[in-house]
């Protein structure tokens, strides 16, 4: 049992419950969706360090294959030209199993990604709302989509179109004010409760 100050307390993940999830993912990737400033890096950088398992952030493997950044990419190509590319590197990436896969906030709306994660993942919601998410956006100015208007309204908007979207997830977390590790552990005990699923090749 790990606590926190205030009497806070979470369990750490057993060694059973690690070694259930790594072996029910074989080859596969854990896929973390949701919005912008749901912690998918963060949260996903911890869970593949506690899974030892690496950690792949597909915006960055997007500006990789760019050689620019997502700002400069929205400027000179515009969204359809950057969703185009995001299906691409996600579906090469998931081929590079097993690992924690962090995707951009829109790449689960594509029909096409959702499919290849489906094929070759488990997908993991990290549900938030709108005044945790716009606590976290607004630390930081690197997101074209909210540079277009007002950011809460922009915020809101995109989580009515994609929530029901975002809740064919395979797993659904609460992303809140706890330690990430906290959260990390309800992942990984979600995980080690999922039935067994057919192995890639
Ligand atoms: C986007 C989210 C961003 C990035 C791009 C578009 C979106 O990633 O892919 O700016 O459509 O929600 P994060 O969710 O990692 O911020």
């Amino acid at each position: 049992m790990i606590r926190f100050g205030f009497g806070r307390k979470f369990k750490a993940p057993s060694r059973r419950e690690v070694s259930r999830v790594l072996s029910l993912l074989g080859t596969d990737s854990i896929v973390l969706v949701g919005m912008m400033g749901c912690g998918k890096s963060a949260i996903g950088r911890r869970l593949a360090n506690c899974l030892k398992l690496k950690f792949v952030d597909a915006d960055d493997e997007i500006e990789k294959a760019a050689g620019k950044s997502i700002t400069e990419i929205f400027e000179d190509h515009g969204e359809t030209e950057f969703r185009d590319g995001e299906r691409k590197v996600i579906a090469r990436l998931l081929n590079g199993g097993p690992q924690v896969l962090a995707t951009g906030g829109g790449a689960f709306m594509d029909p096409q990604t959702r499919k290849s994660i489906r094929e070759k993942g488990i997908s993991v919601w990290l549900k938030a709302d709108l005044e945790v998410l716009m606590r976290r956006v607004s630390r930081r100015d690197h997101r074209p989509l909210l540079k277009t208007g007002n950011p809460e309204a922009i915020m809101s908007r995109l989580m009515k179109e994609r929530y029901p979207v975002y809740g064919q997830a395979e797993i659904i977390a609460e992303s809140r004010e706890v330690p990430h590790d906290q959260i990390v552990s309800e992942i990984i005990t979600q995980l080690s409760g999922l039935k067994d699923r057919p192995a890639n090749p």
